[in-house]
């Protein structure tokens, strides 16, 4: 069903970003294996969250509903996880399928595991190896893509890893199979990734260790058999959400939009140090912490931006952002260039190839790089009159609805309905700001 943002003056409100969507799996997951009862409030209710809190009931927790965004999972605690009566169906979420691999290879259980046709395109590999490597197995297996089973076993070895590539999900999945594995697991990142799994496992009690490697590298380390216990926590705002909300406030010739209640994390900024570099000035506030996580509000006021090479180093702590910024570069003055980001070749679709043709079919110069693009800014608002391909892709189709607010022309997208699955509330916080997109 085509959906189309039209061009308005204005861009103004407060609006509270929506629960993090990695720690929302992760408060599920967490709480699922925990003793006791853990409470979350503010948990993001997308389907990718929703699709894990099912998953965790399968091997035996219980996830229940108390309120809006509010919920109460019973960990089931010493008895571990149990062999689940049906195959675990992860739709669109690498996340939710990805850390579940990790934490399920430490028990006695065998787990058949499958996705939505973007999920099993994906690449799994990255997760098998290094838990073959657990099992004392050589690494050769399969072609890791989505549907198979994870066989368990209570014998896994603790290992040494170094990711070939920056990914939050390989080293959480590392990290959850180590928690049920004999010795000292670590993972050494040469550029550290968002530390949710860290962080959080040091809430529900687990001693987790950090210790920096090199200028931008990271060892985590963490002993095996370690018991969660529950735990109540706020989950913070979603900067990767908050995002789409703060560039629809830069964009507007009007704008004037306060996003409150962000998580305000290193391995996350990437995003706002970047906006910022290129001309944005927002607007930041403290407003107290969450789940052991600074919380921020963020104002955005129309700017005009200017075109960046984006730094390397910044990549992995803005991973999720590079469509919306695509949009914003669309809008600068001069050229804003992406590079060593090839994983945006397997995120929920080729990024680097959906998001160059977005910006062509709204009459942007942009050019695919094999890791990364570059983007001719319009110096103002580009001609926009395109129907964007989303490709099974939410932030794909979050940021054509955003371009559409302030091109000079409506913006189209060919389907909506995979929104939901990350910020199931954003064409309602979209029209509270005063945007205009309807179907059609
Ligand atoms: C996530 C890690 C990132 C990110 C995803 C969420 C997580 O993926 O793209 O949206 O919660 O760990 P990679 O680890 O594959 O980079």
């Amino acid at each position: 069903m085509v959906w189309t943002s039209r061009p308005v003056k204005a861009l103004k409100g407060n609006i509270r970003a929506p629960g993090d969507k990695s720690c929302s799996h992760r408060a599920l997951i967490f709480g699922g294996l925990a003793a006791g009862t853990s409470r979350f409030t503010g948990l993001l209710e997308g389907e990718d969250v929703l699709r894990t809190g099912w998953a965790m009931e399968a091997l035996g927790a219980t996830v229940k509903q108390t309120g809006p965004g509010a919920w109460e999972v019973i960990g089931v605690g010493e008895k571990g996880l149990s062999q689940p009566e049906k195959d675990l169906d992860f739709g669109n979420s690498g996340t939710g399928s990805r850390l579940m691999m990790g934490l399920v290879s430490g028990y006695p259980i065998n787990v058949e595991m499958t996705g939505d046709e973007s999920l099993r395109s994906r690449p799994m590999n990255r997760i098998l190896k290094p838990l073959r490597m657990m099992r004392g197995l050589d690494t050769a297996g399969p072609d890791g893509q989505l549907p198979f089973a994870i066989v368990g076993t209570e014998s896994l070895k603790a290992i040494t890893y170094v990711p070939p590539v920056a990914s939050a999900q390989v080293k959480s999945a590392v990290l959850l199979a180590g928690l049920n594995a004999d010795g000292t697991t670590i993972v050494e990142e040469a550029r550290q990734t968002r530390d949710h799994t860290e962080r959080m496992l040091r809430g529900f009690g687990v001693t987790v260790g950090t210790e920096r490697l090199g200028a931008e590298g990271v060892r985590v380390s963490l002993e095996g058999g370690q018991k969660l216990t529950a735990i109540d926590a706020a989950i913070p705002g979603d900067p990767s959400s908050a995002a789409f909300l703060v560039a629809a406030g830069i964009l507007s010739p009007q704008g004037d939009v306060m996003v409150e209640g962000i998580m305000s994390n290193s391995t996350r900024s990437g995003f706002y140090d970047v906006v910022n570099l290129m001309g944005a000035h927002l607007g930041a506030e403290e407003m107290g912490d969450a789940a052991g996580e600074r919380l921020i509000n963020v104002h955005a006021g129309s700017a005009q931006l200017s075109g960046k090479p984006v730094p390397e180093r910044l990549v992995p702590s803005m991973i999720d952002e590079f469509p919306i910024l695509g949009v914003l570069a669309a809008f600068a003055e001069g050229e804003t260039v992406v590079t060593g980001a090839e994983e945006l070749r397997v995120k929920e679709s080729d990024r680097i190839g959906a998001v160059v043709a977005m910006l062509r079919a709204n009459g942007v110069d942009a050019e695919e790089r094999p890791d990364g693009f570059a983007v001719q800014g319009c110096g103002g608002p580009p001609p926009g009159g395109g129907l964007v391909e989303t490709r099974h892709d939410h932030r794909i189709a979050m940021s054509a609805l955003v371009m559409g607010t302030a091109s000079q022309n409506p913006v189209s997208v060919d389907d909506i309905s995979m929104i939901a699955t990350s910020y199931p509330d954003f064409l309602s916080h979209m029209a509270e700001l005063g945007a205009d997109i309807s179907e059609g």
